[in-house]
């Protein structure tokens, strides 16, 4: 048996991962067997995101949600549910809103609606999510457009009446990057300003494996908990191929020909990426533990690699390797780095 991440960090954080239905069942019983030996905490993927929950006006699909809160019940472990307002992953019947009476109306029953169901069965609300632009504007949307930009402020207003026993967060992706975390400081100052509760920040973390902004990501746990909110990173995976956003444009020529291929290593990742791998785990986590007082979670995007969205984005079908488990739910050396930072 090997040793296990959440007892490793148990006086430090808590430890995370995304989860799918079919992996808490016997559908899927690597999966099964392994969540709860290694994670306290638990996000759903998919199944509590507005397309799926909420798909028609009156029409809420509780089902999952329900056997989730169950499930971490049974096993002791924290629901982070993922995500009340995100311009992305909408039904239809919401995207299509011209009149922003009814998507006011529309957004206060979803917020109040979910909050009010599971408050005291979940741990916390991701309230708002991908809110900002990065250069630390709020981010067009149909929210913003329809809502006018106090719309997040009355987001975490409408969750805070409907569940005072959760934990309120605002998520977000690059805010560790000066121009997008001014923004996020500044959101969170007209949050509190207003008199409304939002307990924490989650930082994404989808970065890539050699490319770590570890000196931003060490400011921005300075500078969020200076705040007085809980610092959490909330969606971590490293990549470790080569995005059309990467900031190091050389690196990315250099190693164009793995931006393009769907399967850059047929043979499975080779040892000199494995090690790539386990040494910006290996930082990150040294990072984490030097600030464990003011982390409160470290939540991974998946269980194992043949789980993660970035075999799907932002090239569609490439296969990556980003995890801490390959796809037969073996521990990586990049597993066993982490475990060594605890
Ligand atoms: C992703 C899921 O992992 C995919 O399965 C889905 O197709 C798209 O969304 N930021 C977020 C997450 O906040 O909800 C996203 O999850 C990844 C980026």
């Amino acid at each position: 048996s090997i040793p296990s991440l959440k007892e490793t960090f148990k006086n430090d954080f808590l430890i995370g991962t995304a989860i799918n239905p079919a992996q808490i069942e016997e559908k899927d019983p690597a999966a099964a067997r392994l969540i709860p030996m290694q994670f306290n905490a638990v996000t759903p993927e998919n199944s509590m995101k507005a397309a799926f929950i909420h798909p028609g006006w009156d029409q809420y699909n509780f089902t999952l949600a329900d056997q989730l809160v169950e499930y971490g019940k049974k096993h002791h472990i924290k629901i982070t549910a993922h995500t009340l307002i995100w311009h992305s992953q909408l039904p239809g019947f919401v995207r299509g809103m011209k009149n922003p009476d009814s998507l006011r109306q529309y957004f206060t029953n979803h917020i109040t609606t979910l909050a009010s169901r599971y408050d005291g069965k979940v741990f916390s609300w991701d309230v708002v999510n991908e809110a900002l632009d990065d250069n630390g504007s709020l981010r067009q949307s149909i929210f913003l457009q329809q809502l006018g930009e106090d719309y997040i402020v009355e987001a975490f207003r409408l969750a805070q009446q409907a569940a005072p026993h959760t934990e309120l967060y605002y998520n977000d992706y690059n805010i560790e990057q000066p121009k997008k975390r001014a923004g996020a400081i500044a959101l969170i100052k007209k949050i509190k300003k207003a008199g409304v509760r939002i307990d924490g920040v989650g930082i994404q973390g989808h970065w890539r494996a050699s490319h770590i902004p570890l000196a931003e990501i060490e400011q921005s746990i300075l500078d969020f908990s200076a705040l007085g909110v809980k610092v959490m990173f909330t969606e971590l995976d490293l990549s470790v191929l080569p995005n059309p956003w990467d900031r190091d444009n050389a690196d990315v020529s250099a190693t164009a020909d793995n931006s393009t291929a769907k399967d850059p290593y047929p043979n499975g990742l080779p040892d000199s990426m494995q090690t790539v791998l386990a040494k910006g785990y290996e930082d990150l986590f040294n990072l984490f533990v030097k600030h464990k007082d003011k982390i409160s979670r470290v939540t991974f995007w998946g269980v194992n690699d043949g789980q993660s969205w970035l075999n799907n984005f932002p090239v569609r079908g490439r296969t990556n390797y980003p995890l801490l488990f390959d796809r037969a739910f073996n521990a990586k050396p990049a597993f066993y780095s982490v475990i060594a930072t605890g």
